[in-house]
C-alpha cells in the first residue's frame, strides 16, 4: 500500500461538514441516529474527519455527558480495513479522556458482528444487552431494515464500553 498521510480533527470547512452529512445519509440513512430510546441529529454532535492524504475516508460522531462519560454515536471508514476506523476511535477515546470521561461507551446492533469483533478487540467489553431495542427504535426511524446485508434479522441493542 502507498504511504498515506492520515489527519483527524473536526470538520475544517462548509464542504466537509456536506460531506459528512452525505456520508451519515449514505450510512445511517439520515443524520438521525437512536440510542438506548433516544435520539440523536448527528450535525449537533462533537464530530471528527479522518483524511487520508487530505481528502475524507472515514468520521465519528461523540457526546460528553459529564455524569455518563463519553458516547460514541457513529463511527464510518469508507476505506475499511486500513486503520481509519482504529484511529477515529483511538482520537475520540483521547478527546474523551481530555474531557475528564472515564469511559468511552457505544451501542451496536445484534447483526453488526465486524464492529463486535473490531470493538473488543480494542479493549471494549459487552456490558449491556437490550433484546427488542432495536424493534422499538425502528418504530422511532422506520428506515432502519428488519435484515442485514448478512442475513442476521436486525432486533437488538448491544451496549459495549471500555474504562479509559
Ligand atoms: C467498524 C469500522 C468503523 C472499522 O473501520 P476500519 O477502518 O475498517 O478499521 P481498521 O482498518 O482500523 O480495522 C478493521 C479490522 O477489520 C479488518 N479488515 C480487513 N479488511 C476489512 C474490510 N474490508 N472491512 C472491514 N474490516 C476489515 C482489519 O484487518 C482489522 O482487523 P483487526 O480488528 O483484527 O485489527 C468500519 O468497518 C465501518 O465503517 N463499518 C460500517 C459502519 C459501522 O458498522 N460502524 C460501527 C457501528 S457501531
Amino acid at each position: 500500500m502507498a504511504e498515506q498521510s492520515v489527519t483527524i480533527s473536526p470538520p475544517h470547512n462548509d464542504a466537509e461538514r456536506a460531506w459528512l452529512r452525505q456520508l451519515w445519509q449514505a450510512e445511517w440513512g439520515g443524520e438521525l441516529m437512536v440510542s438506548r430510546g433516544r435520539v440523536w441529529c448527528l450535525a449537533q454532535l462533537e464530530a471528527v474527519i479522518a483524511r487520508v492524504n487530505g481528502e475524507p475516508a472515514g468520521a465519528a460522531t461523540y457526546r460528553i455527558d459529564p455524569a455518563d462519560g463519553c458516547e460514541l454515536v457513529s463511527i464510518n471508514a469508507i476505506l475499511p480495513g486500513r486503520g481509519i476506523g482504529s484511529r477515529l476511535l483511538a482520537d475520540v477515546e483521547a478527546r474523551a479522556r481530555a474531557a475528564g470521561c472515564r469511559r468511552v461507551w457505544l451501542i451496536t446492533s445484534n447483526d453488526n458482528l465486524d464492529a463486535l469483533g473490531f470493538y473488543q478487540r480494542r479493549g471494549y467489553r459487552i456490558v449491556a444487552v437490550y433484546p427488542g431495542a432495536i424493534d422499538d427504535a425502528r418504530r422511532i426511524k422506520p428506515g432502519i431494515p428488519l435484515r442485514a446485508e448478512n442475513g442476521i434479522e436486525i432486533h437488538d441493542e448491544l451496549e459495549l464500553a471500555k474504562v479509559l
